[in-house]
């Protein structure tokens, strides 16, 4: 079953005088159970592409469909509803609240789409990533790679079914990347479909699949 698929993405933004294109005609599709890298040199477009694919960009051409639903022409309401329902994101710059605690953190999405949360699952999911116990802290209370797994932690918590990751081993050691990998494969042997940019050699060798990223075009 297709949970992701993209076709001939464009686009453009403004630079000065120009236009320059930062995606060019992508086109793609992810099963669901599958896991595959998105790799490329830096700004070849990878964040770009999550952004779209994810709905929180809807500034391109093309078609997008996530989940069964086609983005083009959803209300920002319906787009949200989607978002917060479907897809778990794990941001390279880990967009946590500074003030809010870990816990609160993780549930965060879930009070933004109105769906009720049990607290147990947001315990579940803390020791799922390794950071029982600091479950209370703030994010500047933390290590980068804890950050990272806070939000991972967050993307997890909603169940969603096409989880996108910005460089999710970016800050992390290579024991922790490796409970992060496991972390992975026990979501994508649920069903869940995996988008992982990554400079990270050993998501990408251990991803089935790797799409190639380089001046906004798929290889
Ligand atoms: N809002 C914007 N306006 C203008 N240019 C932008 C904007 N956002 C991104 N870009 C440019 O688009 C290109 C792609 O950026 P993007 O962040 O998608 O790259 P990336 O592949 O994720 O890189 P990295 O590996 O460093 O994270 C870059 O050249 C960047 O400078
Ligand atoms: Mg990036």
């Amino acid at each position: 079953m297709t949970l992701l698929s993209a076709s001939n993405i464009v686009k453009e933004v403004r630079d000065g005088e120009r236009k320059a294109r930062i995606l060019d005609g992508v086109s793609l599709e992810l099963a669901a159970g599958e896991r595959v890298a998105l790799v490329g040199p830096s700004g070849s477009g990878k964040s770009t592409l999550l952004h779209v694919l994810g709905a929180l960009d809807g500034d391109y051409t093309g078609e997008v469909r996530l989940a069964g639903t086609p983005l083009e022409g959803l209300s920002d309401r319906a787009r949200s509803r989607l978002r917060g329902r479907d897809v778990g994101f794990v941001f390279q710059a880990y967009n946590l609240v500074s003030r809010a605690t870990v816990a609160e953190n993780i549930a965060l999405p879930s009070r933004f789409n109105g769906t009720q949360l049990a607290p147990e699952a947001v315990r579940e999911v803390i020791e799922r990533v390794g950071l029982s116990g600091k479950a209370d802290r703030r994010p500047h209370q933390l290590s980068g790679g804890e950050r990272q797994r806070v939000a991972i932690a967050r993307a997890l918590v909603q169940k969603p079914k096409v989880v996108l990751c910005d460089e999710p081993t970016g800050n992390l050691d290579a024991e922790t990347g490796g409970k992060i990998l496991q972390l992975f494969d026990a979501l994508t042997g649920a069903g869940v479909a995996l988008l992982i940019a990554t400079h990270d050699r050993a998501i990408a060798d251990s991803s089935r699949r790797e799409l190639k990223l380089k001046d906004g075009k798929l290889s």
